[in-house]
């Protein structure tokens, strides 16, 4: 929960006067120090509790145990490093962990939603955008491939057991506190550092990137409704290219890009848009931030970690 995703929740489960126990390996993904940061403002709030461990060795029964909720934030993400050697912590981290967090909530008293983060990298090239959940899923990641898999586990748990799983498909997240191997940190610290914005492939890539917010809306959406077990799609509503994206921060920041363009990362999709409209039946899902403000936002939060110099 120490992550970008799941400290957002945290803070506002806590800030609606919910308790919340928060679990984190603290995996080396990337450095702790960020992570860290991310918790300072739940860190002393009342209510909350941080157990630092695995999900693969925890004794989850005894965790989840009278639980309300459960959000399954937890995660090896990427897309991009997902292959090779690597491979193997995704497996475990995201499909044998959700295995077990679903064993162990199979028996949990009184647990009414259990919340999967899954990814907009299930679909791969999507044959037609915007894509609905009825789309042949096709990863084109090993990342995605760990994504489905554990999307498949959360629904067949919910089938057998009548488990109240739902998965929510995160279309690019972004904002404070965004993970530092993500496009708009990247492309944000190097506009503040005054460095080179690397580009994979032309930029004319598009994404359906969503506010931090926005998916912490529809998680708390979810969670009070009586939605059947299903997945469904979480986007931002509307896609840009990665080159409109970096002009929007240009003129944001008043700040010139200087681009240097590599090839196609292996396992990147070339679009992603997503159809919410499952979503905004079942539980009334709908995004409220703009990119302008919500890229306004994450440079703001970018210009106090990266203060110009350091
Ligand atoms: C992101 C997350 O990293 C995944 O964990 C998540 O599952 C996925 O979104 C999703 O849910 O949709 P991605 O779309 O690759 O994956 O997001 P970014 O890392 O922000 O990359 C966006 C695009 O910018 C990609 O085409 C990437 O190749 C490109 N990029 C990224 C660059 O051109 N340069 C960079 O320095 C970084």
């Amino acid at each position: 929960m120490a992550g970008f995703i799941g400290s957002h929740l945290a803070e506002r489960l806590l800030s609606e006067g919910h308790q919340v126990l928060g679990i984190d390996c603290f995996l080396d993904y990337y450095p702790r120090s960020l992570k860290e940061r991310n918790l300072e403002s739940v860190r002393t709030a009342r209510g909350f509790r941080l157990i630092e461990g695995d999900l693969n060795l925890l004794p989850l029964e005894e965790l989840v145990a009278d639980r309300q909720w459960i959000f399954h934030e937890a995660a090896q993400p990427g897309v991009r490093s997902s292959w090779g050697t690597g491979f193997s912590t995704y497996v475990r981290a995201n499909i044998e962990a959700t295995q077990r967090l679903l064993e162990a909530s199979n028996n949990a008293r009184g647990l009414e939603r259990f919340v999967f983060a899954s990814s907009s990298s299930v679909y791969g090239n999507a044959r037609e955008l915007p894509v609905t959940e009825a789309a042949q899923p096709l990863p084109i990641s090993p990342y995605g491939v760990t994504k489905l898999t554990s999307e498949r586990l959360c629904l067949v748990y919910a089938e057998a057991f009548q488990l109240p799983a739902l998965c929510l498909r995160y279309f690019t997240v972004y904002g404070p506190r965004q993970r530092p191997d993500m496009a708009f940190h990247r492309f944000g610290r190097a506009l503040i550092r005054g460095e080179e914005i690397e580009i994979y492939g032309d930029g004319q890539q598009t994404r359906d990137f969503t506010f931090v917010s926005d998916v912490v809306d529809a998680n708390l959406q979810v969670a009070q409704s009586a939605t059947a077990p299903g997945v469904f799609n979480i986007g931002g509503g509307s896609s840009v290219s990665i080159a409109q994206a970096i002009g929007t921060m240009e003129s944001i920041s008043g700040r010139k890009a200087k681009i240097r363009y590599h090839e196609r990362a292996r396992g990147d999709v070339a679009d992603t848009a997503a159809d919410t409209s499952r979503a905004a039946a079942a539980f009334g899902y709908a995004p409220r931030v703009r990119l302008a403000d919500g890229l306004r936002a994450q440079l703001d939060f970018l210009e106090q970690l990266y203060p110009t110099g350091s």
